[in-house]
């Protein structure tokens, strides 16, 4: 049988827990979201969803996790309610890390543009960001090879096991992105024209916003960016140990990954502005807009994007890391289940590659760019790319309705005194109890039905 790794200390889990929660997401997929999603509407409304449903999911997986000490899938048969809530999670697991690895891989293309700027090469030709961005989402073959690149950096780590490979990266690449982000911050609010920037984010009423729309992107993105809904942290949970504080833990990581949200957007949006871009430019607006902001800074800019996207690999790296590693598991777990041979190695290979398979449409399809894949348009804002469909299935519709099925396992099924077994576990008492109780029956799972409503109207146009 396989044995379970554990975490060699909390400060250890927090880490790789906040790690996988900060990544592309925080600085490639909330601004952009921002702009599409209503500017400061779209703020308020994540801002609160992550204190009402983020916290909150975030405390139900941890426990479920650490409690069964189980993947997703043999956490909920065990549980014996939803018992093909874990597949989901496999799923989504699947899904976000095809179209995360291209994203990745995108970054890496800009990484070694950068270096070849330094050393003299071609780099970006003199191109616009746009049109850098253009070039490169049409060429399907350089497109799968960044995207199996990715993949690859993400399946090395994940082989090392759990605390050996996933810890060590996280401690210092994490706070070394924060201070990066915050010198880019400085110098692009004193961009001209970038206080535009700042009243879209900061003033309401932010214009043509629909509310449906914003309230499905930001829930959404909220649970994507906290790694949330399709079992996760629940997979982290399970291998924390039973000392530590499973509130305080829920508490600290989404506030980290929403500090470094926030961060990104004031590092995009106002310069998305000073540069006179479009704020609804969508997926690809992180690295349109980031080719002018280092082009802006001259000589010194080459270097900076190479420090940029250097660590926003390693962001995105530990993040995918979180995703292989729950598909992995559950396939481990599933195959130890029925007595086969779970060896992490090869097993962890043959997701990899199944993931890089899935990614392949999304890379020759370069997010609607290259025209060379059929494109879909199912959502009445005009989401359509391979990478936009792929994005809705996960974050849209399994991920927020995951949320609502745990929520309901706890509070109806498995009853708060289970809960609470697990939570003073660690000698504590069990912090800000009257707040999960509430919101785990009711707060939450009304809002998340909201939020899978949200999408059905936005399907139907509304
Ligand atoms: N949260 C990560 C990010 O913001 C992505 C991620 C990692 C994720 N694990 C996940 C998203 C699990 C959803 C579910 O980049």
């Amino acid at each position: 049988m396989h044995e379970r790794e554990s975490w060699g200390s909390n400060f250890g889990f927090l880490m790789a827990a906040i790690g996988s929660a900060v990544g592309l997401g925080n600085v490639w997929g909330f601004p952009y979201k921002m702009g599409i999603g209503g500017g400061f509407a779209f703020l308020i409304t994540y801002l609160l969803l992550v204190l009402f449903c983020g916290c909150v999911v975030m405390f139900v997986e941890m426990t479920i996790g650490r409690k069964t000490g189980k993947s997703p899938i043999r956490a909920f048969l065990e549980i014996g309610t939803f018992k093909k809530l874990g597949w989901f999670g496999a799923i989504c697991g699947f899904l976000i890390l095809a179209f995360y690895s291209w994203i990745g891989g995108c970054c890496i293309k800009y990484l070694f543009t950068y270096i070849s700027e330094l050393c003299g090469g071609a780099g970006f030709g003199g191109m616009s960001g746009l049109d850098y961005f253009v070039q490169f989402g049409s060429n399907p073959a350089s497109g799968i090879f960044y995207l199996g690149l990715f993949m690859l950096l993400t399946l090395l780590v994940v082989q090392g096991g759990i605390s050996k490979g996933i810890e060590k990266f996280n401690v210092v690449g994490m706070p070394a992105l924060l201070v990066l982000m915050v010198i880019l911050i400085i110098k692009n609010l004193s961009l001209p024209g970038a206080s535009a920037g700042l009243a879209f984010m900061f003033t309401w009423p932010t214009e043509g916003f629909n509310f449906f729309n914003t309230l499905r992107m930001a829930g959404g993105q909220m649970l994507f960016s906290l790694s949330l809904g399709m079992g996760c942290m629940l997979t982290y949970g399970s291998y924390l140990s039973k000392k530590e504080s499973i509130p305080k833990n829920a508490f600290i990581i989404p506030f980290a990954d929403t500090l470094m949200a926030l961060l990104a957007g004031l590092m995009v949006i106002p310069a998305v502005f000073a540069f006179g871009l479009d704020p609804q430019g969508g997926p690809l607006l992180l690295f349109y807009t980031m080719k002018e902001v280092f082009a802006a800074m001259g000589s010194a800019g080459a270097i900076f994007g190479i420090m940029f996207f250097l660590l926003l690999i390693v962001a995105a790296l530990t993040s995918a890391m979180s995703l292989l590693e729950v598909v992995t598991s559950c396939a481990i777990d599933v195959r130890a289940g029925k007595g086969k041979s779970a060896n992490r190695r090869p097993i962890a290979c043959c997701c990899a590659l199944a993931i890089f398979i899935l990614g392949i449409p999304v890379a020759i399809d370069g997010a609607g760019i290259s025209g060379l894949m059929p494109q879909f348009t199912f959502l009445a804002d005009g989401s359509e790319s391979w990478l936009d469909l792929y994005d809705t299935i996960a974050e849209g519709l399994l991920m927020p309705l995951g949320s609502v099925l745990m929520c309901l396992v706890v509070s109806r099924k498995l009853g708060f005194d289970w809960v609470n077994e697990e939570v003073t576990a660690c000698g504590q008492k069990w912090l800000a109890e009257g707040f999960y109780r509430v919101s785990i029956k009711y707060i939450t799972p009304v809002l998340m039905s909201f939020v899978l409503v949200s999408l059905f109207l936005s399907y139907f146009g509304i």
